[in-house]
């Protein structure tokens, strides 16, 4: 069966959920699905990743989650290549941190791409200003991620 990864980056637990909402559309897609909360680089590497889901939130000032850091570390030492990697975006942040706004997730997407990593469609940036329930946003870019994407698998 197709496996999808969903990596989260969460303080508060925001990302965390938005990541359990989504879980039941990549089933329905075809997919069998592993929510990494504590995520390492092994999660990513060792075992083959059919497509992958980063969901983070940024801290400080554009900061990365703390549970996050391990992960983000080892991609920066390791520098694997992530060549085969399909992969989706979606960053949580407030628009009130004006010059900050979702930085852990756009920096995470740089460093993706920069390591070869594809990512599919446009990133989601999720702005707690404007949508209190972060799942309100996610739920519906996620079943259209799979659909315009082709990602089912069923
Ligand atoms: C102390 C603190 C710092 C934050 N810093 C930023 C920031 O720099 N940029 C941003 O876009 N959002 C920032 N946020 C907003 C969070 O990213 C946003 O509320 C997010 O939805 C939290 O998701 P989580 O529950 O998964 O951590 C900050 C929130 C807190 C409490």
């Amino acid at each position: 069966m197709a496996l999808v990864k969903i990596f989260v980056g969460t303080m508060y637990g925001g990302a965390l959920d938005v990541a359990e909402q989504v879980q039941p559309l990549f089933e329905q897609a075809g997919y069998e699905v592993a929510i990494f909360d504590q995520p390492a680089l092994a999660d990513l590497l060792e075992t083959p990743t059919d497509l992958a889901l980063f969901c983070t939130s940024t801290t400080g000032s554009g900061d990365f989650p703390g549970n996050l850091t391990g992960m983000l570390r080892e991609l920066q030492e390791v520098s694997p290549s992530l060549v085969e990697l399909r992969y989706g975006l979606i960053a949580l942040g407030d628009s009130s941190y004006v010059d900050s706004f979702c930085g852990a997730g756009r920096a995470l997407d740089e460093l993706l791409r920069g390591l070869g990593a594809v990512r599919l469609g446009e990133r989601l940036e999720i702005d707690a200003m404007e949508t209190v329930m972060a799942d309100d946003a996610a739920i519906p870019w996620v079943e259209t991620w799979i659909a315009e994407q082709q990602l089912g698998v069923a």
